[in-house]
C-alpha cells in the first residue's frame, strides 16, 4: 500500500483507506434451469444498487472454421469449452471497479460478433452459467453462490423449445446434443459443483418466496459487506442452507 493510500489513525496508526469493492454474486445450475429469470427476478428487486448482469456464455470460445465443420462432435458444456482465463480477468478488472469490454457470443454461429458489450463498474456483479461454481478460482471471487435446481425433464422441455425457436436448431439435433454431451457433462460437472454453493433454489423462477429470501439475505450480506470495508476485522460466518 503506497504512504498516500493510509490515513493515520489519532493513535498514530496507520490504515488504508478502504474503497468499497463490488459485490459479486454467482448463479449456477444446468440448462434452461431457470438461471437468467432468477437473476432478473434479483434484479427487479435490488432497486436502490447499481447492478450488472454479465453471462458465462459471453466467454465461449469463439469457433475457427475448421472446428465448426464438425461442430456436432463439439461439447458446449465441458469446462473447456469457455475461455475462463478472460472471463477471470474481466471479473478481477470489475472488482476492481474498472470498466471491461466482454465478448457479444452468437449461439447460431458459435462465434464473436462485433461489437463487444461495454460493462461499467457497479455496485453488484451477477454471473450467471452452468459452469460458474465449477472453477475454485471463479469461485473465489465471489461473495455469494447461488444454485438453481430445476427437474432434468422441465429443463429438457424448456431447452427444446428455446434452441428450436431462438437459436435455430431443429428437435433431432437438440435431442441428440442433449444426450451425447449436456446430460453427461451435467453429471460430471454441474452437479457436483452444487456443493460450493450458499443457498439452493429448487424449482428456479417458479420459486417467489426463496427470491424474496435471498434478496432479503442480499441487502444484508450488502451491509455487512460494506461494514467489512470499513471494519476489515469483523469477521462474517458463512452457512450454506436450502430454501
Ligand atoms: N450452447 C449451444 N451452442 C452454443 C453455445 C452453447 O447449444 N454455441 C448450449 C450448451 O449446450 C449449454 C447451454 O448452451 O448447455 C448454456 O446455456 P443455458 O445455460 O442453457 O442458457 P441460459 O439462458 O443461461 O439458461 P437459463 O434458462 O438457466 O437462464
Amino acid at each position: 500500500i503506497k504512504d498516500e493510500q493510509l490515513n493515520v489513525h489519532s493513535n498514530g496508526a496507520a490504515f488504508p483507506v478502504l474503497e468499497k469493492q463490488p459485490f459479486i454474486i454467482g448463479v449456477a445450475g444446468g440448462t434452461a434451469s431457470g438461471k437468467t429469470t432468477v437473476c432478473n427476478m434479483i434484479i427487479g428487486q435490488l432497486h436502490d444498487q447499481r447492478v450488472v448482469l454479465v453471462h458465462q456464455d459471453s466467454f465461449y470460445h469463439s469457433l475457427s472454421n475448421d472446428v465448426l465443420e464438425k461442430v456436432h462432435e463439439y461439447n458446449f458444456d465441458h469446462p473447456a469449452a469457455f475461455d475462463t482465463e478472460l472471463l477471470l480477468s474481466c471479473l478481477g478488472k470489475l472488482k476492481q471497479g474498472q470498466a471491461v469490454s466482454i465478448p457479444n457470443y452468437d449461439y447460431k454461429t458459435h462465434k464473436y460478433v462485433d461489437p463487444p458489450r461495454k460493462v461499467n463498474p457497479s455496485d453488484v456483479i451477477i454471473l450467471e452459467g452452468i459452469l460458474v461454481l465449477h472453477d475454485p478460482r471463479v469461485c473465489n471471487l465471489m461473495n455469494m453462490k447461488i444454485f438453481v435446481d430445476t427437474d432434468s425433464d422441465v429443463r429438457l422441455a424448456r431447452r427444446i423449445q428455446r434452441d428450436t425457436v431462438e437459436r435455430g436448431r431443429n428437435i433431432q439435433n437438440v435431442l441428440d446434443q442433449y444426450a451425447k454431451f449436456v446430460k453427461p457433462s451435467f453429471e460430471e460437472f454441474i452437479l457436483p459443483s452444487k456443493k460450493h454453493a450458499d443457498i439452493i433454489i429448487p424449482r428456479g423462477g417458479d420459486n417467489d418466496v426463496a427470491i424474496d429470501l435471498i434478496v432479503q439475505h442480499i441487502h444484508t450480506k450488502l451491509g455487512q459487506h460494506n461494514l467489512c470495508k470499513i471494519y476489515p476485522n469483523i469477521f462474517v460466518i458463512q452457512t450454506t442452507f436450502q430454501i
